[in-house]
């Protein structure tokens, strides 16, 4: 094998610029430890070369002996043995690598995998230093959390060289110690003068210790997104992915491995969530001695990257937590740092507008007339917010023209965007725009002028998505992003609107770009995902008054990737209440309720035909960021003043249920009923949300036993006066009856 010639890798990184108390080093033991508040990440070096993971979870104070006290047997591999020591012999076919490559002893997936000039696919890293700092640096065009000081995070990075082909790989751990979340991420950079042909970069590998966990995933479909689902892990592999170039709705970014007794408030639980929306794998392998290999990164599948001389591949970020009280803590812990260190903007803060959507109400079949009226009936109940969903622009009437001829439809709109949004500016409210930036009807303007635009392969049918017709825009050119940014900014520029809801219709297939050259077209599906980033970037830099709510198809990309972009995300195309008590509280294992969007619709509903009382309706989407999809106008009177006080109550609790704590007393997946009851910041609010979903005749009460109140505090029911100590309502609580179906109670409680 010719060896390459490499530019001076070696330079050893260890050094620390400040001193650390989340990150320690001990040298004598070659130990790195993490620590947040409750629990410790804890790594050591063995044989000045092999970077072992060995511990996360509770919050130790000192690992004793690693070398001697390794989690797995020796004696019992045949696959190679690659250390020898005094007292053990050691093979990477079992040690819990923490990042593991091709090539050696190890044969379980790894996290590296990439073809070199001479054909080699074999990568073998070995430690080299390690950097600790204040703070957090952001990640180069992708989305992560972040830091507003540097006192925020400390930041170790571990270097990883290979000395025959000039591979360096640093693994990056931010502990954000008050939050009890780490983040990984993890970059390549190719230091040899030959380009690398990367085939797999994940971005986090971590293990357990036995395999007595459960596999808790959110999974569904197209209106049904989002279900939580539990399975025993097996020896092989577990896994959940994407290949659709977006997360997509069957499978989330997220993963829990939880023990088989864990509830809400008790047993370990370790939540991982990926900061990216584009293709992506999370997997559980259970070898032969029953260690648990976590793997997260972008899908190996449909992935390659050619890496060449000097150039840096940065992987997206892994965002973990260790609970040892629950589901509860684990998914408040995620809420607080999306919410707090994810989000941006000015409406990261701030509370949301009630909004209304057109959508269901009038699909594309509306004119300045009708919008004009909803606003009005709208306006007068309290709503904040009109959002014009889709059917505004070129010559739209049905789902096959016109996407990407972002100029307003003048059959419908005489008076374009700006005269429709001056008259609901004049009513007092804002107006707010339905966008599918990333498309391109064959029927437009747009792929008339630039049939190549879009994403395919020449000679080969599209397949045709929503309709004829719909494509996607190839992102990886930087002329297509520019007209995407282009055509947005006129229009926002062009009128007053505030909102954007930027939708996306389909998954992408037959990947190919005009552009790309054939050692490349692989790259697409990353490339798209930087593309998109970037406009995303840009757009939100350039308007940062306006509010993003990101949908795609519903929550077919509801991400953490996303959340760094749109502040808020259409949780689901079902709005059905019943439906979304599942859809809701799947989401909140890892999403915070001012991101979930939630509309009152309707009825008979229009996904599923059920009928709920509009009580019930309110009550469900009150439990997100609120808002109607529905003609007010064919309301009753009786109607309309619920409605009316539905969004008062709302703008009195809607700052608790969006920036408060969240506690999931009871579960529609786990029985009959449902309670959320969300805690504000101060403690001093509290409302508890429950629907029966299922009524029985002559069953026993429900108990609902409240959480996170102060013990020896007083809380009043804010509709009937009545007073209850703290410690009752956690510890005996309130009963409630399942005595008919749908039907819900809002409670809302202050301290006294
Ligand atoms: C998607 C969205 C809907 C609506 C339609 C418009 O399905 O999820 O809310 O905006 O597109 O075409």
């Amino acid at each position: 094998m010719a060896v390459l010639k490499i530019k001076d890798r070696h330079k050893p990184a260890t050094k620390e610029r400040t001193l650390s108390m989340a990150i320690l080093f001990d040298k004598q033991e070659q130990i790195f430890y993490l620590h947040t508040k409750n629990t410790s990440y804890v790594m050591g070096v063995l044989h000045g070369k092999y970077l072992l993971h060995l511990h996360y979870g509770k919050k130790i104070h000192a690992y004793h002996n690693f070398v001697k006290n390794l989690p797995i047997h020796n004696d019992t591999t045949w696959c190679g043995v690659d250390i020898m020591d005094s007292d053990a012999i050691y093979s990477t076919e079992l040690l819990p690598m923490e990042y593991p490559t091709y090539g050696s002893a190890d044969l379980r997936t790894p996290a590296f995998h990439a073809e070199y000039e001479t054909g080699s696919a074999v990568t073998c890293l070995g430690y080299c230093g390690y950097e600790i700092y204040h703070g957090k640096e952001s990640l180069s065009g992708l989305p992560a959390t972040y830091v507003e000081s540097d006192s925020e995070a400390d930041t170790l990075e571990i270097t990883l060289v290979d000395s025959l082909t000039g591979l360096k790989i640093v693994l990056s751990y931010s502990v954000f110690e008050d939050y009890d979340v780490i983040t990984k991420s993890v970059r390549a950079v190719n230091e040899s003068v030959q380009p690398i042909d990367v085939q797999s970069i994940l971005s986090s590998t971590t293990y357990l210790f036995d395999k007595n966990y459960e596999f808790v995933h959110l999974t569904g479909a197209w209106a049904r997104e989002r279900h939580i689902q539990k399975q025993p892990l097996m020896n092989g592999t577990m896994q959940i992915d994407s290949k659709r170039v977006a997360s997509g709705h069957i499978h989330s970014p997220f993963l829990a491995l939880a023990r088989p007794w864990a509830t809400e408030n008790q047993g370990e639980v370790y939540g991982y969530s990926f900061v990216y929306s584009g293709n992506f794998i999370m997997q559980a392998e259970t070898n032969q001695q029953n260690l648990v290999r976590v793997n997260i990164g972008i899908n190996p599948f449909g992935f390659h990257w050619l890496l060449t001389p000097g150039e840096v591949f940065q992987a997206p970020e892994v965002v973990m937590t260790f609970s040892n009280s629950g589901f509860g803590t684990m998914s408040r812990r995620f809420h607080r740092i999306y919410r707090q260190r994810l989000c941006r903007g000015k409406y990261r803060d701030s509370e949301r507008p009630v909004l209304i959507n057109n959508w269901e109400a009038t699909y594309y079949d509306f004119d300045e007339e009708k919008i004009l009226n909803i606003a009005k009936k709208a306006h007068d109940v309290g709503v904040e917010l009109l959002v014009l969903d889709d059917g505004w622009y070129g010559k739209r009437d049905t789902g096959d023209s016109s996407l990407g001829d972002w100029r307003p439809y003048l059959k419908k709109l005489p008076n374009g965007i700006d005269g429709l949004a001056d008259k609901i500016a004049e009513m007092g409210m804002r107006f707010g725009l339905w966008f599918e930036p990333e498309m391109v009807s064959e029927n437009s303007d747009l792929f008339r002028t630039h049939p190549d635009w879009y994403i395919g392969i020449p000679g080969r049918p599209k397949t045709p998505a929503r309709g004829p017709g719909q494509l996607v825009l190839d992102l990886t050119r930087p002329e297509v992003c520019d007209y995407i940014v282009e055509a947005l900014s006129a229009v926002l520029r062009s009128a007053k609107i505030s909102y954007v809801k930027w939708d996306m219709n389909r998954n992408i297939t037959e990947i190919g770009s005009a552009t790309l050259p054939a050692n490349r077209q692989q790259e697409l599906p990353h490339r798209y995902m930087l593309g998109l980033y970037s406009i995303l970037e840009r757009l939100v830099t350039a308007f940062p008054d306006v509010l993003f709510e990101g949908c795609a198809g519903g929550g077919g990309r509801f991400d953490a990737g996303m959340l760094y972009y749109f502040p808020q995300y259409w949780t689901s195309d079902d709005t059905d209440a019943i439906e979304r008590l599942y859809i809701q509280h799947g989401t909140s294992l890892v999403m915070p309720a001012c991101t979930m969007g939630a509309h009152v619709s309707a009825v008979p509903n229009h996904q599923v035909h059920r009928t709920t009382p509009l009580q019930t309706r309110g009550h469900i989407a009150m439990a997100g960021q609120f808002g109607y999809e529905m003609d007010l106008g064919k309301l009753s009177e009786e109607e309309t003043e619920l409605v009316r006080q539905q969004i008062r109550q709302y703008k009195e609790i809607r700052s608790t249920i969006h920036f408060g704590d969240l506690y999931r007393l009871r579960s529609p997946f786990e029985g009959e009923n449902t309670a959320w009851e969300y805690v504000s910041a101060d403690l001093k609010q509290v409302v508890l949300i429950y629907c029966t979903i299922r009524a029985h005749v002559i069953t026993g009460m429900t108990q609902i036993r409240f959480e996170g109140l102060k013990e020896n505090a007083q809380y009043r029911n804010t509709e009937t006066g009545e007073i209850y100590d703290g410690d009752f309502l956690m510890n005996v609580g309130l009963y409630l009856s399942d005595s008919k179906d749908y039907a819900t109670k809002l409670m809302t409680f202050e301290l006294c």
